[in-house]
């Protein structure tokens, strides 16, 4: 038998309800925001994602799916933000409106060691508001991270923030750390022994106990802040205060990837183990013009689709389509049957019929399995009358109808 490969899910048709709910949500609550659609490839030159998330990150360093075509390197996505900063450049949308608001969704692409809540294939609901470095949008946008884990009947988590400062600070607090790391290399782990080197930001988010023991004894304060950084923090922090959004300040929270600046923030789960993200974004104001756009400060987040399900509360479950089931007996009403079908369809009614030629006992066993709230059955005395015979299933009441009255019936 074939399998499917390590780290993928197929998504079959019960689970896909909850993912056309999550999706309708989401579109109707971006909407509301004022955020467009954007879908942008499933690949890009692979140079892209090194540029933008950083040569010495994990994602780039050791998870990309790579494909070698002759002379050029493609990447499948890891991840929207880099393609949208990059289609908002390539297509000069700055030129008809410089403050732009993306959102997305699908497949991203990263090879981990697959585990609970971690794919190798997973999908992101995501949105990105380019063209604005104004603090107040960092509040709109965490606000509207906020509102859809609301929607979607998302419990108990937790938004944790915090602010990396401008590049220069960011660069600050890394020197900062390089000072008060070098003489405890020993007690880290071996991994944090390489971002030590390479990505040293990284060594905040280490799990291992001996790295947690070091960190917490760091006694790094928001010392590296400037000024300007310090102000447009409290911003966010008053802005979330005046719409009783509930957030913990988390100094050590420094994502892992590199083009964040400023605002940095990650929404957790106590339900998801290991990996508890729910969701992440922050403000990259230097992106955008590092990949040959114009100067424009930018902020975004996206939530994994597949952890988002993992911790819906039960009373969140879609309700399943109320479906008409047509069972007709014998070749004359089946026939009869096949057009009324089309009727039904063309007039926005969502029918089933049976197409297993069960006995009407088994079709009626099949309507319920289906959850049909009514049925329809069209048998020789039916087709002599003109009529058909409309069965309510939760009432168990049943009526004889005339065929061209049916279609109104249905819809009042
Ligand atoms: P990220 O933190 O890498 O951020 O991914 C966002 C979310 O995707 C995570 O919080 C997690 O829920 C989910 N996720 C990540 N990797 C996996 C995986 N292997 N399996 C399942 N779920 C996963 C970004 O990707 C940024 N682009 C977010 C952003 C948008 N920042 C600004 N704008």
């Amino acid at each position: 038998m074939q399998k499917k490969v390590s780290g993928t899910r197929d998504i079959l048709p019960e689970e896909a309800l909850f993912w056309q709910e999550l999706e309708k949500i989401s579109r109707d609550i971006f909407t509301r925001y004022n955020y467009k659609e954007i879908r942008t490839p499933l690949i890009e030159g692979a140079s892209l994602f090194n540029r933008s998330l950083g040569e010495s990150t994990e994602i780039v360093q050791k998870q990309m799916f790579l494909i070698k075509n002759k002379e050029e390197l493609y990447a499948l996505r890891p991840e929207g933000t880099a393609s949208i900063v990059r289609a908002y450049i390539e297509n000069n949308l700055d030129k008809t409106a410089r403050f732009r608001k993306f959102y997305y969704f699908g497949p991203m692409f990263r090879l981990e060691r697959p585990q609970k809540g971690r794919l190798r294939q997973f999908h992101h609901i995501g949105c990105e508001a380019i063209g604005s470095l104004d603090p107040d949008l960092d509040v709109e946008v965490i606000a509207l991270a906020d509102s859809l884990l609301k929607a979607f009947s998302v419990k108990d988590y937790k938004i944790k923030i915090n602010s990396l400062g401008s590049l220069k600070d960011k660069k600050e607090l890394i020197a900062l750390l390089n000072k008060k790391l070098k003489s405890k290399l020993s007690a880290l782990c071996a991994d944090c022994k390489t971002r030590f080197k390479k990505n040293i930001l990284r060594i905040l988010d280490c799990k291992n106990d001996n790295c947690l023991k070091v960190i917490s004894g760091l006694e790094i304060d928001d010392s590296y802040l400037c000024l300007q950084s310090r102000e447009h923090f409290s911003r966010v922090k008053a802005g979330l205060d005046a719409l009783s959004i509930n957030y913990e300040v988390t100094p050590y929270l420094v994502r892992g990837l590199d083009y964040y600046t400023h605002t940095v923030f990650e929404i957790v789960h106590k339900d998801l183990g290991a990996q508890d993200a729910l969701g992440a974004g922050g403000r990259y104001d230097n992106l955008v013009k590092e990949l040959g756009g114009p100067e424009a400060g930018a902020i975004g987040f996206a939530f994994g689709v597949e952890r988002l399900l993992l911790v819906r509360s039960p009373e969140s479950v879609a309700k399943s389509k109320n479906i008409l089931y047509l069972i007709t007996l014998g070749q004359e009403a089946k026939t009869e049957g096949l057009k009324l079908l089309e009727e039904l369809r063309k007039n926005e009614v969502a029918c089933e019929a049976d197409y297993e030629s069960k006995s009407l006992k088994g079709a009626l066993r099949a309507a319920n399995d289906l959850n049909a709230g009514k049925v329809l059955i069209i048998g020789e005395n039916e087709l002599k009358k003109g009529v058909v015979t409309l069965k309510d299933m939760v009432s168990g009441a049943q009526k004889e109808i005339a065929r061209q009255a049916l279609i109104k019936e249905l819809k009042c």
